[in-house]
């Protein structure tokens, strides 16, 4: 089971869009992945159409409470831990509550189901709190969307420290999978930003980028990934090669 978080401290880059599009393509290429959304915005949970006030969610999850956390999508090999408001609240109980460990609560969950799913995504709120840290605490790997903008790098080397802090005081098994442009456009500037972080990550830096794509808009607004609602549109092609260089990092 691989355990991979989608993490950049900036909110707008694609984290959502690309754990919904991997997650489908993963699922849609015969595997079974769980989408974990750790966003109180909970938009991975709504693109997939699953939004709910009912549902037992990633806050119950996080609080402990003995329940079926995992709801299935339309979608095929694709299955959610759900996220609702309600998770907004659980960042300052969980720092106040010091029962329990506050950074391993996902982990240990995650440990329950060990071996149910191929990939387990982890969709983080665009921010560095008790959230991220426990999805860090429960990842294998880390995978950093970057939308090029003026600010695109600022942060950056802050995001590499975060994992590595990570690395030595949680998890020992946490790895920097590599980042990957998304929005892409044929401009200059992204030429010169993307030749920059090639030379800073090496290996690290994936050589498929996600284009700027109008269909991603009416895909999210319509909740229905791209493989389902325009497996044609250039993003959609290039998620399935993204996936297909991914897996390859993995093997
Ligand atoms: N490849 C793309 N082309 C065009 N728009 C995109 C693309 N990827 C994401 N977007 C848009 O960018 C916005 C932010 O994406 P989102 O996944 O919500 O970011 P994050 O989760 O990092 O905050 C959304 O409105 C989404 O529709
Ligand atoms: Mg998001």
């Amino acid at each position: 089971m691989k355990i991979i978080s989608l993490l950049n401290i900036k909110g707008g880059v694609a984290k959502t869009v690309s754990t919904v599009n991997i997650a489908a393509e993963l699922g849609n290429s015969g595997k079974r992945v769980l989408v974990l959304d750790l966003d109180p915005q909970s938009n991975s949970t709504k693109y997939l159409d699953c939004y709910s006030h009912d549902n037992a969610s990633m806050y119950e999850l996080l609080r402990g409470e003995d329940n079926n956390y995992i709801k299935d999508t339309e979608y095929e090999g694709v299955f959610i831990v759900p996220a609702n408001i309600r998770l907004i609240l659980a960042e300052p109980e969980i720092l106040s509550d010091t029962r329990k460990a506050r950074e391993t609560r996902l982990k240990k969950w995650v440990k329950t189901i060990d071996g149910q799913f191929d990939y387990v995504l982890i969709d983080c709120p665009p921010a560095l709190g008790m959230l991220t840290t426990n999805a860090l605490a429960a990842s294998e790997y880390v995978l950093v969307p970057i939308k090029i903008d003026k600010f695109a790098l600022d942060g950056f080397q802050y995001l590499l420290s975060s994992i590595e802090e990570a690395r030595e005081e949680f998890n020992e098994n946490l790895k920097f999978l590599g980042a990957f442009i998304t929005m892409d456009k044929a401009t200059n500037i992204n030429k010169e930003i993307k030749s920059e972080l090639r030379d800073a990550l090496g290996t690290k830096f994936f050589n498929q980028t996600i284009r700027d794509n109008v269909e991603v808009v009416k895909s999210t607004f319509d909740s229905i990934p791209l493989a389902y609602c325009n497996p044609n549109a250039n993003a959609a092609k290039d998620y399935k090669a993204l996936v297909r260089e991914i897996e390859s990092c993995l093997i």
